[in-house]
């Protein structure tokens, strides 16, 4: 029986309090930490890097967090996110020249490797590194801002990554970024997703806890009709 896991973006938290906003989530019930790290060059933002990853965990932020590399070269950040206490660092596949090399640069610094596949980007990819992936993100949106509308033809490629996990007996994690909330969150995880990124529809509520509440509620009859 497997788990569904709230991984709330914390690119829609308050910056002037992140540490203190960070752990009111995992307080109110969060799994994991999603971690959006933009250069303005892969994508046309510019947000977090190593050391504010370091500031959390120094603030005794213990929950896994899963960074989301949205850069371009990624190799050389490997290493500083791995030592400032990353969990997963996932990239995507059009910013490596060698995907099998980056994800292997990930495994050897300690971390569990994500590839992130963009609403244009056709599966294939995942073809021959499978097994070498502990996480596939699936992107909802074209990357680069929080508070955009999820896009519904990824219903249908949750579906097939579904497919081609369970086909291949795996326990690769399945996760969903960008335009997720409560209204969507339950057709979503119907489709074959475990994990969910949560940015605005998360943090433009100020009682955390009740809305995370309601969230597993959505995710309760979803498992209680179907179990992946
Ligand atoms: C978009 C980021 C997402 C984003 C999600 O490029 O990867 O993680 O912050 O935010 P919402 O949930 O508001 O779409
Ligand atoms: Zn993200």
């Amino acid at each position: 029986m497997k788990k569904f896991f709230l991984a709330p973006s914390i690119l829609s938290a308050d910056f002037a309090r992140l540490g203190e906003d960070t752990k009111k989530v995992i307080d109110a019930g969060a799994d994991l930490i999603h971690f959006d790290v933009m250069d303005n060059h892969y994508v046309p933002n510019l947000t977090m890097g190593p050391m504010i990853l370091e500031s959390l965990r120094n603030y005794r932020i213990q929950a896994p967090i899963d960074v989301h590399l949205m850069v371009k070269p990624v190799d050389s950040l490997i290493p500083l996110f791995a030592k400032a206490g990353a969990t997963f660092i996932t990239f995507h596949p059009e910013a490596t020249l060698h995907i099998e090399r980056t994800l292997h640069l990930i495994k050897d610094h300690g971390c569990k490797a994500g590839l992130a596949i963009n609403p244009a980007t056709p599966l294939n990819v995942l073809e021959y590194i499978l097994e070498k992936l502990d996480l596939i993100l699936l992107m909802s949106v074209n990357p680069g801002f929080s508070n955009q509308s999820f896009l519904s033809s990824t219903f249908k490629k949750i579906r097939e990554v579904r497919k081609i996990i369970d086909s291949n007996f795996s326990d690769i994690l399945l996760e969903v970024d960008g335009g997720i909330k409560l209204e969507n969150i339950g057709d979503i995880a119907f489709s074959g997703a475990n994990v969910f990124v949560i940015g605005s529809g998360l943090f433009k509520y100020t009682n955390y806890e009740l809305i995370i509440k309601k969230i597993r509620k959505e995710l309760e009859y979803v498992h209680s009709r179907f179990i992946h």
